[in-house]
């Protein structure tokens, strides 16, 4: 890819950037899609070529708007717009990558954080200046945890029972004898749902620090009539004083590069697991200097998630580690030796360009 870039034309450059540009575009026209219920129609009918006017009625919509949106999904190959029916439809190959909720879906339904990041755009305008707030606050963000849920729900749907703890056979035993598990960060909670559902032996705890998703966690939980999992809102650093040495298993995914201190964060794990406990780290697969993920086809997607979200919730403090979402795998063995935790095995994540660090006390 580099001796490609140096060998590339200035006319080969401007019609990349074009291209860039141009998918920026279509992305927030993807994340309208799915917010406003255009896709479930189209996906739901995708045997049936509609007409714009139809697909507004199912969808409870202004005709005009739907089919201007129609203009973009067509002229970008999404969607398949017969000229002598003007009847639109979703060829079948399409369909799962608009699913919601499923792993087929998962690229698309990310775009929801574009919407998520232009709140973040004006506000970091300010903070990268010198003399300007050093991050942001989870109220800043305020319905961020809904891009987190598009990128995290696929995986638990579709991978964290069939895939994930099968291919940990620690893990997997522990849970089906009956545990006390512990998630933290664990957002809206659904993979704290989902072992809790799988494995009725072991009580699971749901721990986050934003009280709006412990909330609907606990909701959710209700729903599902389940009695062997429930949710704490709690600064992870600062863990009830009662959890001393009760958890034989912690898993952190996706949470600690987004927190100022993670040191803090790791010493409370250590104070509430056994001795005999084990901790699962699941973070990006990225190596921790920027020269070397050039080649990483997610890199620039995970540093922009980084950029908005991440690094300026683990940047607003002082004393804040700032680690950011691409800190890497050199960088991650480093932190967890220097907090005492033996890296027992490193895997990949199915499925996910993630890494997962199984952990126990040195
Ligand atoms: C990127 S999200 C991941 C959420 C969840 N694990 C998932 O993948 O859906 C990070 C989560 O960590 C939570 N979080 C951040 N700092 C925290 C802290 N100090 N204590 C507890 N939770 C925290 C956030 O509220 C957010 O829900």
């Amino acid at each position: 890819m580099a001796d490609k870039q140096t060998k590339e034309t200035a006319e080969e450059f401007s019609s990349r950037i074009f291209g860039i540009v141009s998918g920026s575009f279509i992305g927030i026209s993807i994340a309208f899609g799915f917010k406003t219920g255009l896709f479930k129609v189209l996906v739901d009918n995708h045997d049936t070529p509609m007409t714009s006017q139809e697909i507004a009625d199912v969808a409870n919509l202004k005709e005009r708007y739907v089919r201007e949106w129609l203009g973009v999904m067509t002229t970008s190959s999404i969607v398949d717009l017969d000229p002598m029916t003007e009847r639109y439809h979703l060829p079948p190959h399409r369909v799962d990558s608009f699913r919601s909720e499923t792993m087929g879906g998962h690229a698309a339904s990310c775009c929801i954080a574009i919407p998520q990041f232009s709140q973040a755009f004006p506000i970091m305008v300010d903070v990268v200046k010198k003399d300007g707030p050093r991050g942001m606050t989870f109220s800043m963000m305020p319905n961020v945890q809904e891009f987190i849920n598009a990128f995290s729900s696929p995986w638990v749907n579709d991978c964290l029972i069939q895939k994930f703890i099968p291919s940990q056979p620690e893990i997997m035993s522990k849970l089906e004898t009956g545990i006390r598990m512990l998630e933290v960060g664990c957002g809206r909670g659904a993979a704290t749902r989902k072992l809790a559902e799988r494995f009725p032996n072991t009580h699971v705890v749901g721990l986050d620090i934003d009280q709006g998703a412990v909330d609907r966690s606990n909701e959710l939980a209700k729903s599902l009539a389940l009695n062997n999992v429930e949710f704490v809102c709690s600064d992870a650093a600062a863990m009830p004083k009662d959890w001393t040495s009760t958890f034989d298993y912690v898993f952190i995914y996706d949470v600690l590069h987004d927190t100022p201190r993670p040191d803090l964060i790791i010493d409370e794990v250590k104070r509430v697991m056994k001795t005999s406990g084990i901790v699962s780290v699941i973070e990006m697969n990225a190596e921790s200097k920027q020269s070397e993920n050039i080649e990483n086809p997610s890199a620039s997607l995970m540093y922009t998630c980084s950029l908005f979200y991440c690094l300026p919730m683990g940047y607003n403090a002082p004393d804040s580690m700032g680690l950011g979402t691409m800190w890497g795998k050199d960088r991650i063995r480093e932190f967890m030796k220097g907090k005492g935790l033996k890296i027992k095995s490193e895997t990949m994540v199915p499925m996910m360009p993630q890494i997962h660090f199984l952990l126990e006390l040195m």
